[in-house]
């Protein structure tokens, strides 16, 4: 049988490098999101969560031969996300998906996924 990940089914790295891309290119713009990235480049960290979200789909394992277990909680928790983080997180991830135009069930599944993992982030009130 042939199995098509996920990963291969929304178009492969290109797909995934178009999303993170415009996603920090919101981020960038974004006052209340940019003070928390610690790097004046934001490039490494797009380029890591573009690898995460590679391995979490089914595509290369990269992210974890560089970073080791994700431990998304752990990594997080020197940043302060409460409701507010989160909605503008989610609010460039709605934007940059939106330019992909994928196909459904697709697109809500990226979407689901993200909304689920955002809000399993949230170390702080309010
Ligand atoms: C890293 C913020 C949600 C995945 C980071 C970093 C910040 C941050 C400031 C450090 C940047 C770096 O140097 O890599 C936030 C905020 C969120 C959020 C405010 C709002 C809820 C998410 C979600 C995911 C995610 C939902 C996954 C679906 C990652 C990954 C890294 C990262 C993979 C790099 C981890 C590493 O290998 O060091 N995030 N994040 N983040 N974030 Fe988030």
């Amino acid at each position: 049988t042939q199995e098509v990940t996920f990963y291969e089914a929304v178009g492969g790295e290109e797909t995934f490098r178009r999303l993170v891309h415009r996603f920090y290119e919101g981020v960038a713009a974004d006052p209340l999101l940019r003070p928390l990235y610690p790097e004046e480049d934001l490039g490494p960290a797009e380029e890591r969560l573009r690898l995460f979200l590679m391995q979490y789909w089914g595509g290369p394992r990269t992210y974890g031969e560089r970073r080791g277990h994700p431990r998304l909680r752990m990594r997080h928790v020197p940043f302060r996300i409460g409701e507010a983080e989160r909605d503008a997180w989610l609010g460039h991830m709605r934007d940059a998906i939106d330019e992909l135009e994928l196909p459904e069930p697709l697109e809500t599944m990226l979407w689901d996924y993200l909304v689920m993992a955002a809000n399993s982030l949230i170390n702080a009130p309010g």
